[in-house]
């Protein structure tokens, strides 16, 4: 099985939009880590201990995401940028369903 790849839109905090090819196979923050932005620092590696991979999910499926565990809403609290459509990207995996997902990257906290 080969990857498949899907649209991706981060929205930088200087407020610009890029567009990437997400790689299904991976989470969304590893996604946009790949793709070089690296003000989404993801400092513990996608084991939901730092919440430094915290996003606002603005469009797109968001239906579609997973349930957001006990551990990730604990640490989305200790943020002060959350709000009701903050995730910690390193919880999502990317998938065709989400193609076109926009994700702005929260405030350094
Ligand atoms: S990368 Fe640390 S919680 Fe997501």
């Amino acid at each position: 099985m080969g990857t498949s790849m899907a649209k991706l839109i981060v929205v930088t905090r200087d407020g610009t939009e890029h567009e990437i090819e997400g790689d299904t196979s991976l989470t969304v923050m590893e996604n946009i880590r790949d793709a070089g932005f690296d003000e989404l620092l993801a400092l513990c590696g996608g084991c939901c201990s730092c919440a430094t991979c915290h996003v606002h999910v603005e469009t797109g499926a968001a239906e579609q995401l997973p349930a957001m565990s006990e551990d990730e809403n604990d640490l989305l609290d200790s943020t002060t940028d959350r709000d009701e459509g903050s995730r910690l990207s390193c919880q999502l995996p990317f998938s065709e369903a989400l193609d076109g997902l926009k994700v702005r990257i929260a405030a350094e906290d």
